[in-house]
This record gives C-alpha cells, sequence and structure tokens, in this order.
C-alpha cells in the first residue's frame, strides 16, 4: 500500500531541495516570457485580477493534490494513476489522465525550448554588444532577423534540448537538484535590478496602472488567464506530480505549495513590472506578442549603466529557468519509459527528447516557412500558426482538464481516510483544501470553459 511504496528513482535531499526543484520548475519562461505578452494581448488590469483569483482558488489546491497523488503514488503519473485507482478500489480507466499529462508535457516541451532558444541567441546578442543605445525599431529588427531565420532557431532549438535531456539522463539528485539551488535566488535579484531601471524611466506608473486597473474581459481572456495559472505552476500534466513522487512522507505538502506558488507569482508580477514602464517609455506596443521581452528589455540593457553585463547575466537565468523547467517537462515520460519497459535513464532520455525536438521544428517554422499556414476550429480559435494551436491546445485545454480530473479524483475519489492522511497536518487548512477541490475548482473550470465557448 502507499505507506510502504519508494519510489525506484530516487528521493529529494530535504524539502528545501523539494521546494526548490518544484519552484524551477514553475518558474520559467511562463513567468518572463509569456505572462507578461498575454497579459498585454488581454488589456492588463482586470486579465491580472483573474489570473491571481486562478493561482489561489484553482491553481493552489490543485498543486496540493497533485503534490500528494505523486507521493502516495511514487511512480511516474501513469503509473501513480494506476496504482491509486487500485489502492481505492476505483476504476483502473483513470490511468488515462496520466496518460494525457505526458502528451501535453511532450507537446509544450516542443515549443518551450524553440522559445528558450531565443533567450540563449540573447545571451550573446547582448554580450556583444549589438544593443548600446539601440532604438525601438533597432530591437524590432534584430528579432526579426531571429525568428524569420529557421536554420538558426534550429541550432539553438536542438542546443537547448541537449542540454535538457543531459540533465534528466543524469537523474534526480544530480542533475536536477543542483541547477536549482543557487539560480533561482539569482534570477529573482537580477529582475529587481531591471525593476529598478524601470523606475527610472518615467513611465513606472503607467506599467502600475496597465498591470492593476480593471477594464474589460470576455470569456477567451479569462479561459487564457486560467490556463496561465495552470501552466506558470507546472500543474495538470503531472510534472509537479512526479516531483511529489521523490518527497519524503514526513514534509508538509500545503507549506511547500503556498511557498512555490508565490514565489512563481510574485517573479510573474516583477516581470511585469520591469517591462511595461519600457514599453510605454519606448511607444511599444503591449500586444507584441511573443517577442514582447525580446523587444523592451535589451532596450534597458542598451541605455543603462553597466547593462552589457545585466543583459547577459539575465539572459542567461532565464536559460536556466527554462532549463529547470524543462527538465520537469520530460520527467514524467522518461520515468514512465524507465519504469515500464526497463531501459535506462539515458535511452529514455534520449528517445524522447529526440521525438520532442523532431516536433519542435513545427514551432521553429510557425516564425518563418509556415507563418502564413494557420488553423481554425469553430468557437475555439482562429487563424493560428502551428505554435498557437501547440500553445492554445496545451495551456487552455489540456491542462485544465488535466487538473480539473485530478481535483475531482483527489476529492471525490479517493477515500477521505487517505487524503486526510496525507494533508491533514493542519486541519483547517485540510477543510478549506477539501471544500475547494470538491466544489470550487472544479466548479471553476467548468464555468470558464464554457464562457470561452459561448455556451454562457
Ligand atoms: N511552469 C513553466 C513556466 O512557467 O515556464 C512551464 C511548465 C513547466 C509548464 C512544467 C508545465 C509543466 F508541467
Amino acid at each position: 500500500m502507499a505507506e510502504q511504496r519508494k519510489s525506484i528513482h530516487g528521493q529529494w535531499t530535504n524539502r528545501t531541495v523539494f521546494i526548490l526543484a518544484a519552484t524551477g520548475s514553475a518558474v520559467g519562461l511562463g513567468n518572463i516570457w509569456k505572462f507578461p505578452y498575454i497579459a498585454g494581448e488581454n488589456g492588463g488590469g482586470t486579465f491580472v485580477l483573474v489570473y491571481l483569483l486562478c493561482i489561489a482558488l484553482i491553481g493552489l489546491p490543485i498543486m496540493m493534490a497533485e503534490i500528494m497523488l505523486g507521493r502516495r503514488g511514487k511512480q511516474s503519473p501513469i503509473n501513480t494513476m494506476a496504482a491509486l485507482a487500485k489502492d481505492e478500489q476505483r476504476n483502473p480507466g483513470w490511468v488515462w489522465l496520466g496518460w494525457m499529462g505526458v502528451l501535453a508535457g511532450f507537446l509544450i516541451l516542443s515549443y518551450y525550448s524553440v522559445i528558450a532558444g531565443w533567450a540563449m541567441s540573447y545571451v550573446f546578442r547582448t554580450g556583444g554588444g549589438l544593443f548600446l543605445g539601440v532604438t525601438a525599431d533597432g530591437v524590432n529588427s534584430i528579432f526579426t532577423d531571429l525568428v524569420t531565420d529557421p536554420e538558426r532557431l534550429m541550432a539553438w532549438h536542438t542546443l537547448f534540448m541537449v542540454m535538457t535531456m543531459i540533465v534528466v539522463a543524469r537523474g534526480v539528485k544530480h542533475g536536477i537538484e543542483r541547477a536549482v539551488t543557487y539560480l533561482m535566488p539569482l534570477l529573482f535579484a537580477l529582475l529587481i535590478i531591471i525593476v529598478i531601471y524601470s523606475v527610472t524611466t518615467g513611465h513606472f506608473m503607467e506599467g502600475v496602472r496597465f498591470l492593476f486597473t480593471p477594464g474589460k474581459i470576455d470569456g477567451k481572456a479569462i479561459l487564457i488567464a486560467m490556463g496561465h495559472a495552470f501552466f506558470t505552476l507546472s500543474l495538470g500534466m503531472g510534472a509537479i506530480m512526479v516531483y511529489g513522487s521523490y518527497l519524503s512522507n514526513k514534509h508538509s505538502i500545503a507549506q511547500a505549495s503556498i511557498l512555490i506558488a508565490l514565489a512563481d507569482t510574485v517573479v510573474a508580477l516583477l516581470a511585469g513590472l520591469a517591462i511595461f514602464p519600457i514599453v510605454f517609455a519606448n511607444g511599444l506596443e503591449p500586444g507584441a506578442g511573443p517577442g514582447l521581452i525580446f523587444q523592451t528589455l535589451p532596450i534597458a540593457f542598451g541605455h543603462m549603466q553597466g547593462g552589457t553585463l545585466v543583459g547577459v547575466v539575465f539572459f542567461t537565468l532565464l536559460v536556466f529557468a527554462a532549463w529547470t523547467s524543462a527538465i520537469s517537462l520530460i520527467e514524467p515520460a522518461v520515468a514512465y519509459l524507465v519504469e515500464n519497459k526497463g531501459v535506462n535513464r539515458i535511452y529514455a532520455s534520449v528517445w524522447i527528447g529526440f521525438l520532442t525536438w523532431f516536433v519542435g521544428l513545427g514551432t521553429v517554422f510557425s516564425f518563418n516557412i509556415w507563418k502564413e499556414k494557420t488553423l481554425t476550429i469553430p468557437f475555439l480559435f482562429e487563424d493560428l500558426t502551428f505554435f498557437d494551436v501547440l500553445d492554445y491546445l496545451t495551456a487552455n485545454i489540456m491542462l485544465p482538464l488535466g487538473g480539473l480530473f485530478i481535483a475531482l479524483f483527489a476529492a471525490w475519489v479517493m477515500k477521505e481516510k487517505s487524503t486526510r492522511e496525507e494533508l491533514a497536518t493542519y486541519p483547517w487548512l485540510y477543510k478549506i483544501w477539501n471544500f475547494l477541490t470538491s466544489f470550487v475548482t472544479p466548479l471553476a473550470v467548468i464555468v470558464v470553459f464554457l464562457k470561452a465557448i459561448g455556451v454562457i
């Protein structure tokens, strides 16, 4: 039964390491690259508010549920779901939830790696002094030059995938733990330096107003805000579940979850506060899309004292943040192959990595030779490129759906005795968690879905 299970992949050295690894998974391109650009595209204020509400009412309870499932199952999400369904004497069909998670992680990583490649190439652009004294038009054309060149994008994408495969192949202890311990705090410090620069632009309050003044919002934007809450906390696909499976039974899941969600949210808000003042100071467009940080931050680096150094360190840390997230995106699939096919981690990482790399080529081409090839699915989306479709399907559909079923499984399928064993360190907190996952979280996800497709 659950109490005696042991993970064959190892265990985190202590609670802090688990929190760092999970924060490493949560904090990534989602916070620094994606949050500002989708907040910009969806009008700021209300979007940010809905996002924060989703983090608190949907994300946090699901994070606790996911860590709990992982820790009880102690295996890859696929085998964990199978084992827990069996423990609870429920339908073995719940295993599909693990499969959907593995697929989502694989699809997300395929494009995540391409964008991480942009960040890598910006380390060198900044280091080479390309942005010294640059204008808004200048940064724009430097960005366009990069994304319209499929060969260069492919080269960076390949390099990033190889880096990810190496860490995953080395395993939980030696690979993941080391990478996160030093880098996360440094990223945080660098963001603060950029926010300080933003204060000096004279447009800081404009940025603050944009991010925090409520305005109008529609069903689609609410879905995007909710999807982003899942994406940014790495929920709904088994990444946090698999990290939970390496967590010792003696630690409080609630405390760890609150810390992880808090750190993740603070980094996203800092990124917003760093970027929007620069957008307004330079007459740029907040809704510029996926290129937003690459078209704003270099202006700051090109004009601040010591900007070249700050810029190089910043983009390097962004690559590290992406790296620690990428690892968690394929860990569920790799753990599954090791458990079920008897292969070693190196073999599993290389195969999954190669397949992911291949699908990633679709994203590479979305910004150049396939730019005009778009897909429309009535009621869901219009005119999206390959990259946009992957992003939409994973963040806005697969992750919320995965999260919804994780909440339902934890609250309604598992026996109360089992969930209490894992989560009732603080009885009052357990009660809140139970109420949220039983009613609020599932209902909220369903309502947002229905609103987005125009049913309500
Ligand atoms: N949370 C990561 C980010 O914000 O960049 C992305 C991510 C990692 C999403 C792991 C999903 C996941 F399972």
